[in-house]
């Protein structure tokens, strides 16, 4: 046996016995798959987008197609033949920047622990045909969170969608492979890094996501343009007065956890108020609360911590507290962090080196790294709020959040080699549901007056801006 043979023979070992740990799950995606993908989604400027639905028993679909395609309808069916198909009509939009449709459909009624085909058509074209399954009605729910997926192209670092869409392609197919009974994937903004249709169809392009929901919301990158809401279908979008033109608030509720999805970029606090009021009162026997935004407000001393942080602060502290938030997941500042127990953004309960709480008065922030614009070593400033920092520098991770009976589990791991960096419980004793305020409190008038003023001058702006690159 020659010494170079010894060595590749000890080498192909080493991986064989790596990946029989679980410590490398191979990657299913081939480069010709990839290929074949993007050659699919540049022909047809369109990726389906599942996302989920308004509680477990329904799942949204969007997907684009040319000005003059009629009838969408997604087909769905326990076997892989479509021709005797439960079919679901939808509406259409056209985005005036693209020129493209955009199909939306709801599938409903779908049964637990069953396996569900399906396929997007209009009268221009159908998709493949796809599956994905739904979970045992007496599974824990569980969710798997990146944030600042950050697809792009910069021919100046010799990345595009497609090879940055590789990145977040692989990074959520390592995650899931540890993962492999994960209900959710969650994405905390800055999908796109430019907003860019293109970016939108490489969050989209991981085949994995053909067979598992994605709930993003809206990041400050993201609403460079103006063409989120045209590449995915969220429940429950709240009709703001002074939205977003890209998009906005919604909720979802799977079991018995009730998800507000917030666009942190907008300003206009009665319309967040309103949206978390709605939501928690179709919702009052949801046992869990979590909220999902951008900007992390919190966790860290963020390089743009100045005037329009602090508004944020007044805008959401109040409305997170009075709608009593078990959790807060974040991103935007790249980097995984966990505060205390934090009401109205004071620190109520110092969990010193804890890694549990029960009963807290008052919610835990998580944050996370980025996927494909993972931070050097440019820390900011460790927070004193923060209970939890990961200071590694270059390392993706992904937070698993599981809602098993009375408790709110979160893992946070690295993407590399799968290592848990962090771990917290949240214990909920009672089984009690969260309350809600029927009205906020009366200094918040105030925040909702000024920072409705601030909302609608943006809006004037993004109109303006909007309709000058149309
Ligand atoms: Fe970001």
């Amino acid at each position: 046996m020659t010494k170079t043979f010894t060595k590749a023979l000890a080498t192909l070992l080493s991986l064989a016995l790596l990946a029989g740990a679980g410590l490398v799950p191979s990657l299913a995606v081939t480069d010709a798959d990839w290929d074949a993908i993007w050659e699919e989604i540049d022909a047809k400027q369109s990726a389906v987008a599942l996302t989920p639905g308004s509680d477990e028993t329904q799942r949204n679909f969007a997907w684009q197609s040319a000005q003059g395609a009629t009838n969408p309808v997604v087909r769905l069916n326990r076997s892989a033949d479509l021709s005797v198909a439960a079919t679901f009509a939808g509406t259409s939009e056209l985005n005036k920047g693209t020129g493209l449709l955009t199909h939306y459909v709801t599938v409903e009624h779908l049964m637990p622990d069953t396996l569900y085909y399906y396929q997007c058509s209009d009268s221009l074209g159908k998709s493949d045909v796809y599956n994905f399954k739904t979970a045992p009605a007496d599974k824990p729910t569980k969710i798997v969170m990146f944030s600042d997926i950050h697809v792009k192209s910069d021919e100046a670092q010799g990345v595009d969608e497609k090879s940055s869409g590789r990145i977040w392609n692989d990074a959520l197919e390592q995650a899931l492979a540890r993962e492999p009974d994960a209900d959710l994937v969650l994405a905390a903004g800055d999908n796109a890094n430019e907003g860019k249709p293109r970016e939108y169809l490489g969050l989209f392009a991981p085949p994995a996501l053909k067979g598992i929901p994605l709930a993003a919301c809206m990041g400050n990158h993201d609403k460079k343009a103006f063409n989120l809401k045209y590449y995915m279908n969220n429940p429950n979008a709240h009709k703001a007065l002074l939205g977003s033109l890209q998009g906005g608030d919604y909720w979802f509720r799977y079991n018995d956890v009730l998800f507000l999805v917030f666009d942190s970029t907008n300003g206009s606090g009665i319309d967040h108020y309103r949206f978390a009021r709605e939501a928690c009162l179709a919702n009052g026997d949801a046992k869990w609360r979590v909220a999902m935004y951008h900007h992390d407000l919190h966790a860290t001393i963020s390089p743009i911590k100045g005037p329009e942080e602090w508004a944020m602060k007044q805008i959401f502290d109040p409305i997170l507290a009075d709608f009593g938030m078990d959790a807060v997941f974040v991103g935007h500042n790249h980097r995984y962090i966990r505060t205390h127990v934090l009401a109205r953004g004071r620190v109520v309960q110092n969990v010193g080196d804890a890694r549990q709480v029960t009963d807290p008065k008052g919610m835990v922030y998580f944050g996370n790294t980025s996927v494909v614009h993972v931070s050097g070593s440019d820390y900011p400033s460790v927070n004193p709020e923060n209970a939890f920092c990961f200071m590694e520098p270059s390392v993706m991770t992904y937070n698993v959040i599981s809602f098993e009976g009375g408790s709110l589990h979160v893992k946070a791991c690295r993407v590399d080699n799968g290592d848990v960096i962090d771990e917290f419980v949240i214990v909920k004793s009672g089984g009690n549901t969260p309350k809600s305020a029927l009205l906020p409190r009366p200094s918040y008038f105030g925040v909702m007056f000024l920072s409705g003023i601030y909302a609608l001058i943006a809006r004037v702006n993004d109109t303006r801006l909007m309709n000058a690159a149309q």
